[in-house]
This record gives C-alpha cells, sequence and structure tokens, in this order.
C-alpha cells in the first residue's frame, strides 16, 4: 500500500484551486438513475469515492461517460439490486435507495461499509422509505424495499439530524405522489445543491437549506446540465495547512460563507482571513492561538474538519477542547498525533489538547479520510521527514493532494510500500 513521505518545517504559500465538493457529487451522480435523458454534471472531481459511484451506476445500466471533470449519463437504470462488492467500499452507495424505489418501485441494496468511525447505521434512510409508502425489510445483509404502486407523498420527520438519510429522502420523495415535507432535515449546502439539480430536472422542491423541505411530487424528471458546487471540507483542510505553518494560501473557486464555522475559529487563533466573491485567504500570524470547537450539522462547525483542526491544536499556544458530536468513533487520528509528540487527552466524545512547541518526526498509519489529511497537516508543520503509511484514504477524497501542496512549497513524495 501506497505512503507518503513529508519533509515538513515550511510555510505554505500560494494559490490552489478547489475541486468539486465530493459530498455533493455523490448524490448528484445517482440522478443519473432517475431519468433516460442526458444529465451533464461539471466540476464532478476524480477521486476513488466518485469513480465507485460511477461504476454502481454502470452496475445498474446507466451509460456513464468521464471526460475530465465532465460526466454524462444517460439511459436510467435496468437493474436495481446494488450487491455488496460493490456498497461494501463506499457507504454513500445507499443514496442510490431513493431513487431507485422512486424510479422503479423496487430496490436491494447491500447494507454499506465505508469509513470505520462508529457504527453509521442506516435506519434513518429505511424510515425515510417507510415514510414515504415502501414496505422495506432487511434480509441476508441486504435493504430490500419494495413500492408497487409507487410511491406516496408524506411527512418524514427526522429524530436526528442526517446528512444522506436527507438526500435520500429527497431523491425519493419527488416523484412521490402528492406533497411531502421533510421535517428537520439537514441544511448541508450539499442539499441545496442536490435540490438545485432536482428542481432544474423537473422537480418542485421549496425550502432546501433551511430544515423544512418541501416537495410536489412530479411524474417524471429530464435531462438537465449542472455544475456541482466546490468542496468546503477540501477548502477548509487547506485554511488549517495555512493557519498551522504560518503560511499564506488563496484558495480559488470557495466560498466563505460556507465555511463561516471554521473562519470564525481561524480568526480567533489568531490568522487573518479575507473573503471575496470566489476566493478566500488565510495569512496566518505566527503561532495560532488554541481555541475550543464542537462539531454539529451545518451551519456548525463540521465533524469532517474536526481531525485537520485538532492536528493545528496540537502545536498551537494554550489548551484546546474538541468536542465530537456528530460520530462516536472519529479519534482514530489520536494515536498517530501521540505518536509525533502531541499532548491529547480523551474522555468520550471530548479531547483535550495541550499545545506543543513542535511535533516531531514519526512513522504514522491513516486510518480514515479525514484521518489521513490530519497526519498530512501535522507532518507539514514538522521539522523532519515523516512518513505516511496506508494513504489510500487520502485518494477517496482529496484531488491531486501532492500536486496543489508542491506547488506551495510543501514536499511531498508518494512511497510503494515494499
Ligand atoms: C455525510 C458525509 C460525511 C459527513 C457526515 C456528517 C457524504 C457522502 N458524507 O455522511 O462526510 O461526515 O455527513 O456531516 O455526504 N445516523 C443514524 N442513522 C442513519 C443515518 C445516520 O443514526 O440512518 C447517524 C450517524 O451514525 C451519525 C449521524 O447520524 O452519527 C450523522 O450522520 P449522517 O449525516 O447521516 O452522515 P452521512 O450522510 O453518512
Amino acid at each position: 500500500m501506497d505512503g507518503l513521505k513529508i519533509e515538513g518545517g515550511k510555510p505554505l504559500r500560494g494559490d490552489i484551486m478547489i475541486s468539486g465538493a465530493k459530498n455533493a457529487a455523490l448524490p448528484l451522480l445517482c440522478l443519473g438513475l432517475m431519468t433516460s435523458d442526458k444529465l451533464v454534471l461539471k466540476n464532478v472531481p476524480r477521486l476513488a469515492d466518485t469513480m465507485l459511484m460511477e461504476g454502481l451506476l454502470r452496475h445498474h445500466g446507466v451509460t456513464v461517460c468521464r471526460e475530465g471533470e465532465i460526466v454524462t449519463m444517460q439511459g436510467g437504470a435496468t437493474q436495481f439490486d446494488a450487491p455488496y462488492d460493490l456498497v461494501r467500499k463506499m457507504r454513500a452507495s445507499v443514496l442510490v435507495l431513493g431513487p431507485l424505489l422512486a424510479c422503479y418501485g423496487e430496490a436491494r441494496v447491500s447494507l454499506p461499509g465505508g469509513c470505520a468511525i462508529g457504527t453509521r447505521p442506516v435506519d434513518l434512510h429505511i424510515r425515510a422509505m417507510q415514510g414515504l409508502g415502501a414496505v422495506v425489510e432487511l434480509a441476508d445483509g441486504y435493504i430490500q424495499a419494495r413500492a408497487s404502486k409507487g410511491l406516496s407523498g408524506g411527512q418524514v420527520v427526522f429524530p436526528m439530524v442526517s446528512v444522506g438519510a436527507t438526500e435520500n429522502a429527497l431523491m425519493a420523495s419527488v416523484l412521490a405522489r402528492g406533497t411531502s415535507e421533510l421535517v428537520n432535515a439537514a441544511r448541508e449546502p450539499e442539499i441545496i445543491d442536490l435540490a438545485n439539480c432536482l428542481n432544474a430536472m423537473g422537480a418542485k422542491i421549496t425550502g432546501h437549506g433551511t430544515d423544512t423541505i418541501k416537495i410536489e411530487g412530479v411524474t417524471d424528471l429530464h435531462g438537465a446540465t449542472h455544475s456541482v458546487i466546490s468542496d468546503r471540507i477540501e477548502a477548509g483542510t487547506f485554511a488549517i495547512a495555512a493557519a498551522m505553518t504560518d503560511g499564506d494560501l488563496t484558495l480559488h473557486h470557495s466560498q466563505g460563507h460556507n465555511l463561516d464555522a471554521l473562519l470564525m475559529v481561524l480568526r480567533e487563533t489568531g490568522a487573518t482571513v479575507t473573503e471575496s466573491d470566489n476566493a478566500i485567504r488565510i495569512v496566518a500570524n505566527g503561532r495560532p492561538a488554541a481555541a475550543d470547537i464542537t462539531t454539529d450539522p451545518f451551519p456548525g462547525f463540521p465533524t469532517d474538519l474536526q481531525a485537520q483542526f485538532m492536528a493545528m491544536m496540537c502545536i498551537a499556544r494554550g489548551s484546546s477542547r474538541i468536542s465530537e458530536t456528530i460520530f462516536e468513533n472519529r479519534f482514530m487520528h489520536v494515536p498517530e498525533l501521540l505518536r509525533m509528540g502531541a499532548d491529547i487527552q480523551v474522555d468520550g466524545g471530548v479531547a483535550m489538547v495541550r499545545g506543543r512547541d513542535a511535533l516531531s518526526p514519526a512513522p504514522v498509519m491513516a486510518t480514515d479520510l479525514r484521518a489521513s489529511v490530519s497526519l498530512v497537516l501535522a507532518a507539514l508543520t514538522v521539522t523532519g521527514t515523516s512518513q505516511i503509511s496506508r494513504i489510500y484514504h487520502l485518494d477517496r477524497g482529496y484531488s491531486k493532494l501532492e500536486e496543489k501542496l508542491g506547488k506551495c512549497g510543501a514536499t511531498l513524495q508518494r512511497v510503494k510500500a515494499a
């Protein structure tokens, strides 16, 4: 398995183009199941996860053609069974459930795998389908769902906020008979992007971006061309990288209003953050000051930036309290950061980080996508050579990471495991 060798200790300076959002692209790709017309998605990042989703769509019978960052889909689905071998590699595969059920009245989707950050059940997805009139059974590791007379509109009340379950419910309800209401829906920018694309395909959705989404069912969806929003988590990762390496980065194709919670905290740590229409500039002012964070659904601090922020707090002036409220097992980066000399104590969902003057080089291992990139950021602050193994996780979510960081002064080299 590939590793990454990093010579750190240099400030990152320069310009980075932010790619399309992985977490927006994955549900948007599933819309290829919902129309036989041509659906063109632009700005789709070339990542292991988006490629996996394209593969899953091909399995379902969709013709998928990629040219650079443009993915064209046509034909709709002819096969309703998403098997274990395809689904286990990526949890977001469960997003085919809503579209298949809505369009074809049946779906059989393996229970998903994905990042090992907690148990991550799919009960909310299932309850949403049931709320729209589907009969759902769990058998042999599969979700088997049926709505032989089509889905019917209804009110789906989520007991907790779930991005994926909101997306599945949204995609299913656009073709349900009558009106639907999703209450306590996720408000993430990726949900807004999905609703915008669905509306461009003929759906009638209002209220996206708030916690109550209203959908008036339509009989079918047509083709459209849609550009995926930029990746706020990628932008946030580089923003933290600038702040913790005493750097100066301008992140193009990124919108500050999707990252308010992070940018506010970065200002608190002493960085100067300037936002313009389509770019964010982060200029560090020496060693960062410590700050506390609590992860929350949007517009709160994103759980997908918690590991990166913790890496920054490891070298901050003072102590930081990091509280993770979304996933119960999302501190897997902690033992690895400890190996680099960090001072972190974990008690349940809370990590207390006491900033050190510096971390030291150590061989470390990546455990999930965001944990992996937090180790890259930590290594970028360290004078000397660090080696991170099992970096295949990075390829799931960061497009051209080495190239983008390399252009800004970082020295990274991919190494093949012996
Ligand atoms: C999405 C993102 C992921 C991000 C997460 C939270 C994608 C492809 N992935 O994941 O990067 O970290 O949102 O912002 O967009 N839950 C249940 N039952 C369910 C579904 C979820 O209990 O049926 C729980 C989860 O275990 C978790 C919480 O709800 O504790 C939020 O998870 P959710 O928002 O669903 O995350 P994902 O959509 O899987």
